[in-house]
């Protein structure tokens, strides 16, 4: 039995089931250095898709392995009941590259529970428990965090102490509004959010909490300007605006460094997680000062913010100053998507491909219509994977690929991903268009 086989085995007997393992021969990854990694069985990929998009910066780099081995070396944990330098550092940054006026930061450990805390201040300081959550979206898997996401197969429970209504966003390829030009895509999707508003709420409502470009949901990028539409019917009302920036957040989509940027909007409140610590476990929220402070009893993340994970943040964010990232980011990025832009004018099996910045997506289609081909979705996966590079899955059916390497990938490796992708492409549907050889 292969090592694989073994470990697979072994996994099926004590994790969950619905714990989704990516190709139907599942691998262990064990190494890696750069934007590469090595599984148990001694194979070397390319690695597009970073953990989730949260290996943020590369495998192995000497910066960051030295400050967490020095770390390490002297102290991991004393709890947010003493005071704790690296912390309040890294809140001083987050909350001074935030752009949110008089900003406070709370850290946690995950973006689920970055969420909860977000939703927990809005619903304090509004004493109300409605918010607007967007069709398609994934927040995370508490009862609040699945509460406001609109996707049923994330969806384990119904139970949700908010009251929610979602209201429609920036899917444009399976949106009614499909047909609509940016402008009119726009106004279509503000007057549904004054419609629900109307008719579906009280009008106190607590929150509207969006991702800037839906993640899980299959990288979804909606056109620039729909958020500063939506802010400018909430924030008369009092609602406060919240902004997932888990994956979108620290230079992922280009030079804006929040992926909110690109809209317009400053925010009242964001979350952030993945990223942050190229690995380790962080997560947290920045917002104004008196969100953070409506809590007024004891609260506490035993682990939340503790001395390593706040000392590897602070050195990933200085390397991604020091190798201007997101100037890379936005570079490869355009990069890939024409790449695959132009892999697509093959396969009428591609029914798009989108992205801003390092997190691109390819949505396969049964050809001659938008009907999802999460199938063909599955094979190329499998393809891309028997040649050496990872890459992701998403989006509400599953037919989505999605790409999303380190921040720090360079073009040579973009341009072996775009080659593997090809020749996945045409193993897994067969010859492009017009080709008969
Ligand atoms: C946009 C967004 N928010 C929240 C979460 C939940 O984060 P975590 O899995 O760290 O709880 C995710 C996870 O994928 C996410 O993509």
């Amino acid at each position: 039995m292969s090592k694989h086989a073994e470990l697979l085995a072994r996994h099926r007997a004590v994790l969950p089931n619905w714990l989704a393992l990516n190709y139907d021969e599942p691998i262990a990854l064990v190494d890696g250095e750069g934007r590469h990694v090595i599984d148990a069985e001694g194979k070397r990929y390319l690695d597009f898709f970073g953990g989730i998009l949260t290996t943020s910066i590369g495998y192995n780099l000497p910066e960051i392995v030295e400050v967490a081995r020095d770390q390490m070396g002297k102290m991991v944990h004393t709890s947010t009941l003493y005071l704790i330098e690296a912390q309040i550092q890294l809140a001083e940054r987050i909350a001074q590259r935030s752009g949110i006026e008089d900003a406070k930061v709370f850290f946690a450990n995950s973006g689920t529970e970055a969420n909860e805390a977000a939703l927990l201040f809005s619903c304090i300081s509004r004493q109300s428990n409605q918010i607007i959550a967007l069709r398609n979206s994934y927040h995370g898997r508490s009862f609040t965090a699945m509460g406001v996401t609109g996707t049923r197969s994330w969806s384990a429970s119904g139970l949700n102490p908010l009251d929610v209504s979602y209201v429609q966003g920036g899917y444009r390829l399976r949106s009614p509004f499909r047909a609509l030009g940016d402008a009119e895509f726009i106004e279509a999707v503000a007057d549904d959010l004054r419609d629900v508003l109307e008719t579906t709420t009280t009008g106190d409502v607590a929150a509207i909490m969006v991702e800037p470009i839906q993640g899980v949901g299959g990288f979804v990028v909606p056109p620039d300007g729909l958020f500063k539409a939506m802010q400018e019917i909430t924030e008369p009302l009092g609602i406060n605006f919240i902004s997932d920036e888990v994956q979108t957040g620290w230079g992922r989509t280009g030079t804006p460094y929040w992926g909110i940027s690109h809209h317009g909007v400053v925010p009242d409140a964001m979350t952030f997680a993945k990223g942050l610590a190229n690995g380790l476990p962080i997560g947290g929220v920045v917002a104004r000062a008196d969100l953070v402070d409506s809590v007024t009893v004891n609260s506490i993340s035993t682990f939340g913010g503790n001395p390593l994970v706040t000392a590897v943040a602070l050195a990933t964010l200085d390397y991604i100053d020091a190798h201007n990232l997101p100037v890379n980011v936005e570079q490869r990025g355009e990069e890939l998507l024409s790449g695959l832009r132009e892999i697509a004018r093959d396969y009428p099996e591609i029914g798009e491909v989108r992205g801003k910045g390092l997190m691109v997506a390819i949505e396969f289609v049964e050809p001659g219509g938008i009907t999802p081909a999460p199938q063909i979705a599955s094979r190329v996966m499998n393809e891309t994977g028997s040649r050496g590079l990872l890459v992701g899955k998403g989006g509400r059916h599953g037919n989505c690929l999605r790409i999303a390497p380190p921040m720090s990938v360079t073009a040579e490796e973009v341009a072996s991903a775009v080659q593997i992708l090809r020749d996945a492409v045409r193993a897994a549907v067969g010859k492009p268009v017009g080709v008969h050889s």
